[in-house]
């Protein structure tokens, strides 16, 4: 696998692929990867011909209270990893590559950002767009795969693809879970033994919510205060929010009566865990 730390040189490699009539299919990452960023990258090796992944702790999506300086980092491990599974190219770029000194230019996706993490992350994703906007002008990819685990990250990315024109097909991947239902995450390693079993509130609250839908439940006020008592009984656990939105506008709902996004932020001591699904209201 090739290491690429600079713009200039990830974007002759992309050139040169290119024109031989590769197909480069692309993994946006933090690092400290996971079988979730591993299963975004061995779809990326079948969508296309070269697969390149990034590995970047973006400083402009954390917020000063946040934990960008101790975000896991393990690069070496990381490496080694995408390597295991054929990535081609690894683009590695240091903070000042990326953003250097004069850089003021950023990337505002408007209502789709509104609700969600952009209430209690209100930086979070001009952050993000800014990032994966650089790093697609740096990769030049045909294909680029994120996970619905972040899923107003995924329609985010989707929406400035469309209105900027950007000649890339985004992909959405199924979110990846741990063999008890804990959806993957580099922040999961934070979690103590004690905290775990908190943590797998969420999908259960998940799976709890849809069994309400079947049971013909509509109402999104008393679905959302049953996922609200799941969430919290017991200890140890603060809803940031739980709600329940079109998976297309990010805007709550009030009544299901098509496929309804619910999702969870939820802090088990000093962690922010994420977790969605796709609500089904099969008429009966
Ligand atoms: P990161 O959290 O490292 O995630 C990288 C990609 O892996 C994202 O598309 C995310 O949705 C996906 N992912 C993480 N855990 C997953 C899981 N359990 N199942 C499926 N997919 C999963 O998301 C980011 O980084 C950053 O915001 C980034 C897009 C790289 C911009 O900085």
């Amino acid at each position: 696998m090739r290491r690429v730390e600079n713009i200039a040189d990830m974007q002759r490699l992309a050139d040169t692929w290119r024109a031989g009539g590769e197909r480069i299919a692309f993994v946006p990452t933090m690092g400290f990867l996971h079988e979730g960023h591993l299963d975004l990258l061995r779809t990326a090796r079948k969508m296309g011909t070269k697969s390149v992944i990034s590995i970047f702790v973006n400083p402009t999506q954390f917020a000063p209270t946040e934990d960008f300086e101790s975000y896991p980092r393990d690069l070496g491990g990381d490496l080694d990893l995408a390597t295991e599974v054929g990535t081609d190219a690894a683009f590695i770029p240091p903070v000042d590559e990326m953003y250097p000194e004069g850089f003021q230019t950023y990337v505002h996706v408007d209502r789709v950002t509104e609700n969600l993490c952009g209430r209690s992350r209100p930086i979070f994703f001009r952050g993000v767009a800014t990032v994966v906007c650089k790093l697609f002008h740096a990769v030049k990819p045909h294909i680029s795969i994120f996970g619905q685990k972040d899923f107003q990250q995924l329609v985010t990315i989707k929406r400035m693809v469309k209105d900027m024109n950007m000649d890339i097909e985004i992909v959405g991947h199924p979110i990846v879970r741990e063999k008890d239902g804990l959806a993957m995450s580099s922040r999961n390693t934070y979690l103590t033994q004690e905290q775990r079993p908190v943590a797998l509130r969420l999908n259960r609250c998940l799976k709890e919510a849809q069994k309400l839908v079947d049971s013909g439940e509509r109402n999104a006020e008393m679905i959302l205060k049953a996922a609200g008592d799941l969430l919290t009984t017991g200890g140890g656990a603060t809803v940031d929010y739980a709600r329940l939105c079109n998976p297309d506008t990010i805007e709550d709902v009030e009544v299901i009566s098509g496929p309804t996004l619910l999702a969870l932020a939820v802090w088990v001591g000093k962690t922010r865990l994420i977790d969605n699904c796709l609500l089904k209201a099969i008429k009966n």
